[in-house]
């Protein structure tokens, strides 16, 4: 007898590495340094103890690369998701510095379909981004677990690493763990809409 899983309604975070990350990484690290030195006191939003800036990155020269890069990876997801082909992405991104001891508490991006990050300096330890189940009705009477697996636990963690994207569903309740690393993790999160063009009938 065969027993077939098969996942209904998946909670998906989509990942990829840009290979040549080095280069980019460095010219964005000096970017986002400027941009501090302009707006010191940045905007407090879920951050503790954290820089960020305001949600402009869309609008900067210096930031087009990535943010190219950015959006052809969220059209990807969307096509391989079903979104409407004719459909406008809405990109907005801004950039976050975490020094030792920094987090971020948990929260989602209201108005938005995906959500993400995309990391310019961080170590294994800089603090890992947590995303929590959505299923709340499986919290009525959860089984004794032998262990967590990606079908009962009821939080996942990932960590940051230079170069790495992750995107995920704006709606999905998410989090970053404290800095524990000697050196600040800095990295660009961003917003995406996706907006139905005006008589797509969509
Ligand atoms: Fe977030």
């Amino acid at each position: 007898m065969e027993v077939v899983a098969r996942a209904l309604f998946p909670t998906v975070i989509w990942s990829t590495r840009f290979d040549d990350y080095q280069d980019l990484n460095h010219r964005l690290l000096e970017s986002v340094q400027r941009l501090r030195e302009h707006d010191a006191d940045g905007v407090h939003n879920t951050n503790v103890n954290g820089w960020q800036s305001r949600n402009t990155l869309q609008t900067h020269n210096e930031f087009a690369e990535i943010n190219g890069r950015i959006v052809n990876v969220c059209r990807e997801i969307g096509a391989s998701a079903g979104f409407a082909r004719e459909a406008e992405l809405r990109y907005q991104a801004w950039a976050n510095v975490n020094p030792p001891g920094a987090f971020n508490n948990p929260h989602i991006h209201p108005n938005c379909h995906l959500s993400g990050v995309y990391y310019i300096a961080a170590t294994p330890d800089s603090g890992s981004i947590y995303f929590r189940d959505p299923r709340a009705m499986s919290l009525m009477a959860p089984p004794p677990l032998a262990q967590a697996t990606e079908i009962t636990a009821t939080e996942s963690a990932m960590k940051p690493e230079p170069g790495r994207l992750y995107v995920f569903p704006a709606w999905l309740e998410h989090g970053v763990q404290p800095n524990r690393s000697g050196q600040d993790r800095v990295g660009i999160s961003f917003n995406v809409q996706v907006v139905a063009l005006p008589g797509s009938g969509r």
